[in-house]
């Protein structure tokens, strides 16, 4: 298997992207649940969406509250021309490029959002992530994560050394390539408290899916 630059991977794939996520693996189930956890009483609240990609986790939340404000990051240009396309007329902020690297204010995001895009980095790199955003959430503040998940510590070993080997195979000593390396719920949850968060909660599990939220207290 060829390790395929993220960004290009998702570029790539970005005309189809929709159809291949509702339709092939029909996940519609996944985003009309995702979305539950942003209960606001007022629909002016901000929101800050990591690897936002075309944005079907936006959909609801655009139809419920008309006045959201949306910054989405991602690091692909095509994925981020679809979202634009379909969401013309809204509140949004689109930024190209990695969450890694941008700097997000602090205290600034009522809610945080995260579906589909985490699973690709090892723990080191999430709890850097998870840090930058704590301090964007405003106290209260939730962050919300709907990934793929995968059952035992041995499994998730296994993507781990995967992923390792095919990038020494590949000789690619840095730089984001797009190989799948889901968690256990339990590293999850473990990663997002030592980043911060006190309460921490698993509110959804599918098989290979699993729904995560975690308050800023
Ligand atoms: C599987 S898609 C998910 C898109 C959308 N959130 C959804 O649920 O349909 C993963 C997205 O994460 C983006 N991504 C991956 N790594 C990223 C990074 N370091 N910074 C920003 N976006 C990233 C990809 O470009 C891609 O659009």
């Amino acid at each position: 298997m060829k390790l395929e630059k993220m960004d290009e991977f998702f570029d790539k794939r970005a005309d189809t992207y929709d159809h291949h996520m509702l339709v092939d693996l029909q996940l519609d189930e996944f985003y009309e649940e995702v979305t539950k956890y942003l209960d606001c009483s007022s629909d002016m609240f901000s929101l800050l969406d990591l690897g936002c990609g075309t944005g079907l986790e936006l959909e609801r939340l655009f139809k419920k509250y008309p006045n959201i404000k949306v910054t989405g990051i991602d690091l692909s240009q095509e994925m981020l021309n679809v979202l634009k396309q379909k969401y013309a007329g809204e509140k949004l902020n689109l930024i190209c490029g990695s969450y890694f690297d941008i700097n997000f204010s602090k205290d600034c995001f009522d809610y945080a959002l995260s579906t589909y895009s985490l699973h690709h980095f090892d723990e080191s790199t999430k709890i850097s992530l998870y840090k930058k955003i704590y301090n964007a959430l405003k106290p209260h503040g939730i962050y919300i994560e709907g990934d793929y998940t995968c059952k035992t510590i041995n499994e998730q070993l296994l993507y781990i050394a995967e992923n390792e080997k095919l990038r020494m195979e590949q000789e690619i000593t840095n730089g984001f390539y797009h190989y799948d390396t889901p968690f256990t719920v339990e590293t999850q949850m473990k990663l997002l408290k030592s980043a911060g968060f006190s309460d921490v909660k698993v509110v959804k599990e599918w098989d290979s899916t699993s729904i995560i939220v975690a308050n800023k207290l």
